[in-house]
């Protein structure tokens, strides 16, 4: 074990997948269980740090995990917009933060106040405006505090034959994390399961780790990760 090598440390973590409204009963989401972000959490709090949890929509058994958690503060979210406003207010007091969640990029343009009728065109098509939502992430990174270590996620499918790996390393670059954690998804992969793999990329595009386990092991990886960038 690691013991309490994050002692004194303050970590913000974000999970779970935000909804954006379309009306009062519908919103556009996505499969997160914020079971990864979760078990980043309770790893941090385990090996001594000081934890906050920001958690957009999370499966409610996950989340009953870190009740009674001393060292976890939690505090739930449902759009993008209030992760954001969750996020800057917590990051200038952390260390360390994480953006486990998967956040909508886009949201409808109105919210409409009653609830849509089933009216489509004559097609059987019906359209909805969306929006961009802003890119928290980049937006930490841009305002990142001295000595601040920032770690992004990435769920990606295979594509267009460019491998996951350098995906993820366009996307380290991009965004300007410190690592980010490349997990493949797919219809039946990554979500809700107990059962996770993460490649850790650093900025320069290395891979620091490929580590497959449960949740909780691939959050105790990535943990081992932060201390070793932190300490260079
Ligand atoms: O670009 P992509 O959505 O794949 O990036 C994923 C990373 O960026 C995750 O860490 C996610 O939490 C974060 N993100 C964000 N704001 C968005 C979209 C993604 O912070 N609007």
């Amino acid at each position: 074990g690691a013991g309490r090598d994050l002692a004194g440390l303050r970590v913000l973590v974000s999970t779970g997948g935000t909804r954006e409204p379309i009306d009062p009963v519908r919103f556009l989401g996505n499969r997160s269980s914020g079971r990864q972000g979760v078990a980043v959490a309770l790893a941090a709090a385990q090996r001594g740090a000081a934890v906050t949890l920001v958690a957009a929509h999370t499966d409610e058994g996950v989340l009953a995990t870190v009740s009674g958690q001393r060292h976890i503060a939690l505090e739930r979210v449902s759009t993008a917009r209030e992760l954001e406003e969750a996020m800057h207010t917590r990051a200038a007091l952390s260390d360390v933060i994480v953006m486990a969640a998967a956040v909508a990029d886009y949201r409808p343009v109105e919210v409409s106040s009653h609830k849509l009728s089933k009216e489509a065109a004559g097609d059987g098509v019906r359209s909805l405006d969306l929006a961009v939502t802003p890119d928290i992430l980049r937006a930490l990174v841009a305002d990142r505090a001295n000595g601040q270590t920032i770690v992004g996620f990435a769920a990606e499918t295979p594509q267009n034959g460019e491998t996951l790996v350098d995906r993820g390393r366009r996307k380290a670059a991009r965004k300007g994390v410190d690592l980010l954690a490349v997990n493949e998804v797919g219809w039946s992969q990554g979500f809700e399961s107990e059962a996770n793999a993460l490649t850790i990329i650093d900025r320069a595009g290395a891979v620091l780790n490929d580590v497959s386990g449960t949740k909780r092991q691939v959050a105790d990886a990535l943990w081992d990760a932060i201390v070793v960038t932190r300490s260079r």
